[in-house]
């Protein structure tokens, strides 16, 4: 198969669970990938099993020097870039309200979602237009499109990449750039396991048990889920697509 033949995809949190997953079906799929994480060792790991398809690079996405120099450092590897993936992103502090929450706690959640999606979109878009066009997806959920009690700051960090999604997408229509955002549902993955010990310490199996309970199709998403709808955002099979937040969440947002 080679949906993305030819396209360099640039995909922050790219050693983690979504991040590297997509990494690898990308690479299947013909792109070459330019993997961004905040830990080396193991963004590493990961381009070293895609082999020379894929590059890695250290970089924190909150930051606005390092962003323009990992974006920098995609263009002179692979020539430019097609496909930036905006998925690096943190759960934050998981169980306290509002009143009760570290305020450094709300601060890293948004510089990190969204703080660092806005930069890169601020620091790629100039290269997707020497490309001709491209095409951006946001790593969104469907706490970007609901709420639960206990992570107001990880709801409020979903909900604003909805809005830069459909800032960015107004804004680089007539470039040839699209702009959509993916609102997975709990995914069997390293944040989901924080999340529920988060809700209910000690006891997370139950926590789990509870939030099956809302997925009508009763499990969370595998990462395949994700990225399946990942790569139709990526590749051309979705130009006219733009400005949209699509569900890969079980049913959650149909109740
Ligand atoms: N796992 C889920 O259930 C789920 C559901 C919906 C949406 N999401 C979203 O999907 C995305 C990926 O989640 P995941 O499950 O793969 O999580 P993960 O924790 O496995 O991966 C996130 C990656 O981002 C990296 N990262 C964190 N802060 C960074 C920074 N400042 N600079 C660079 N890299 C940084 C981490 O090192 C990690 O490798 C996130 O945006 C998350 O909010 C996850």
């Amino acid at each position: 198969m080679s949906r993305l033949s030819g396209k360099v995809a640039l995909i922050t949190g790219a050693a983690g669970a979504i991040g590297a997953a997509a990494a690898a079906r990308f690479v299947t799929e013909g792109a070459s990938v330019f993997l961004v994480d905040r830990d080396a060792g193991a963004v590493a790991a990961v381009a070293a099993k895609l082999g020379p398809a894929a590059a890695a690079h250290a970089a924190d996405v909150s930051d606005a020097a390092q962003t323009e120099a990992y974006a920098a450092a995609a263009v002179s590897r692979f020539g430019g870039v097609d496909i930036l993936l905006n998925n690096a992103g943190i759960e934050g502090a998981v169980g306290p309200r509002i009143d009760e929450s570290p305020i450094d706690a709300f601060d890293k959640v948004m510089a990190i979602n969204v703080r660092g999606s806005w930069l890169a979109i601020k620091y790629v878009a100039p290269y997707l237009i020497k490309r001709g066009g491209g095409s951006i997806v946001n790593t969104s959920s469907v706490a970007g499109l609901i709420a639960y009690s206990g992570g107001s700051a990880y709801i409020v960090s979903k909900h604003a990449l909805v809005g830069l999604t459909r800032a960015g997408a107004l804004e680089y229509a007539r470039d040839g750039i699209r702009v959509n955002a993916v609102n997975p549902a709990p995914v069997e993955s390293r944040m989901m396991r924080s999340i529920e010990e988060g809700f209910a310490p000690g006891a997370a199996a139950a926590a789990k048990t509870a939030v099956l309970g809302t997925i009508p199709l009763g499990r969370y998403a595998d990462v395949d889920d994700v990225v399946n709808l990942m790569l139709f955002l990526a590749s051309d099979e979705s130009r006219y697509c733009t400005g949209a937040c699509f569900v890969v969440d079980g049913g959650i947002t149909a109740a």
